[in-house]
């Protein structure tokens, strides 16, 4: 019997890097790390075991690139900032790498959406724009964090401070963050980076016009709002070179609002898909939480297909991926050349296992912190050798 989903399962390429198969784990935070940002060996194994799962990629989850500019946004955070942090992602990147699967590193800046408790003392948030953002629900069942934060209620609202804006000296710092943190990154062993300019962050917010209200060369047209990314980019190429894949995120919902839209939908994608052609990115990712839905009303056409088409570059996609059926149409229909897949694999390390036996996979449901609730019995897991590239389930053998 072959293995079901033949072209999610068939080898690729993605810039420099060979992969086995088109399943790469989308960026997950999980506030695993110690309060100075250092990885931890609970990270290490939760990496390790998703890497014996079966993806052809692994995207680590957004991590800080310096302790400069209020760059951290989250407790817990790991940082890539210093040679603790190099040393303890060395051990995540090298747990990864014994199952023969490539990791790149999420390196992302906060900007107006850092927790306040992470800023300094003294300091605002940074933004593209000074503003404020309108907040967010704060999605957790326990009351510790609540008090921590002074809020209360079934639904309680986190609030930002006002931001201020960036000088474009402080956009070139912000951008050699970005080259230094990936420095660090290759140092530790990564294979490459992934630049964050999707989600609410800080590229986000230049990305989107709507916090971004910029006169400069940094704002007022597609072209300009992608600046700061493709300087990020940039950068980051010039300091790691031609032999690591380089990635740039984009979204056009975030953290505080999630069901964001560009302000003309796939016209605005089409412009910045084309301000992209050019950028030192070897692929785009597309963030969402239904990649097929573009929330634009005068068009069928999904983001990532408008944004390939328009930049010409590979896109990764993601967002509602959870069967192997889905997979395939994102590789299929032309959409996207790899799919990134993140709460499922939350859910179950072995995900790719599971849809290459063609079995159904039992969607999982999560309580308000993405806390996963099991309907499996996790120690019943596939077992190490399926590594084998020459694996095939055969499950006309199996027991009912
Ligand atoms: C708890 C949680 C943490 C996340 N952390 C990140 C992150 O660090 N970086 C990022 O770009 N996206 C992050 N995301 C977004 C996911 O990468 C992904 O876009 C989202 O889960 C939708 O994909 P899915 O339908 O496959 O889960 C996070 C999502 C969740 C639920």
């Amino acid at each position: 019997m072959s293995a079901a989903y033949p072209k999610t399962f068939s080898a690729t390429k993605v810039g420099p890097l060979d992969l086995k198969n088109r399943i790469v784990m989308a960026p997950l935070t999980r506030q695993n790390a110690d309060a100075d940002g250092t990885p931890t060996d609970e990270m290490t194994a939760y990496y390790a075991r998703r890497a014996r799962g079966g993806v052809g990629m692994i995207i680590t989850e957004g991590t800080y690139e310096t302790d400069d500019l209020n760059c951290k946004a989250y407790l817990s955070q790991p940082g890539i900032a210093n040679r603790r942090h190099v040393a303890a992602w060395k051990k995540v990147v090298d747990a990864v790498h014994a199952h023969n699967v490539p990791v790149i590193m999420q390196l992302m800046h906060g900007g107006r959406v850092c927790d306040p408790r992470c800023l300094k003392a003294g300091e605002d948030p940074v933004s593209a724009s000074s503003g404020q953002s309108n907040g967010w629900v704060l999605y957790t069942d326990t009351d510790d964090e609540k008090q921590d934060r002074g809020i209360d209620g079934d639904w309680p609202k986190v609030t930002f401070p006002k931001a201020r804006g960036l000088t474009e000296q402080e956009i070139e710092k912000i951008a050699d963050g970005f080259a230094e943190g990936a420095v660090r990154a290759v140092e530790a062993g990564c294979d490459g980076v992934e630049i964050h300019g999707a989600n609410g962050y800080l590229l986000y917010q230049f990305i989107h016009p709507a916090t971004n209200l910029r006169t400069d060369a940094y704002g007022g047209s597609a072209a300009n709002n992608v600046r700061a990314a493709k300087l990020a980019c940039e950068r980051v190429r010039q300091a790691i070179g031609p032999d690591k894949l380089i990635t740039l995120r984009l979204s056009q919902d975030g953290v505080d609002d999630f069901m964001g839209a560009w302000p003309g939908g796939v016209e605005y994608a089409e412009a910045v898909g084309k301000a992209l052609a050019d950028c030192a990115a070897d692929a785009l990712h597309w963030s969402s939480f239904d990649w097929t839905d573009n929330r634009d009303p005068n068009s069928d056409e999904p983001m990532p297909s408008v944004i390939g088409r328009s930049s010409g570059k590979p896109m990764i996609v993601n967002g509602g991926i959870a069967e192997g059926a889905d997979a395939e149409k994102v590789v299929t229909s032309g959409a996207g050349d790899l799919c990134a897949i993140g709460r499922p694999l939350f859910a179950h390390p072995d995900w790719p296992h599971i849809i290459r036996s063609g079995e159904a996979y039992d969607w999982t449901p999560f309580d308000r912190k993405y806390v996963i609730c099991p309907p499996v019995d996790y120690a019943h897991c596939y077992p190490a050798d399926l590594r084998r590239p020459n694996w095939n389930p055969d499950l006309s053998s199996r027991r009912n």
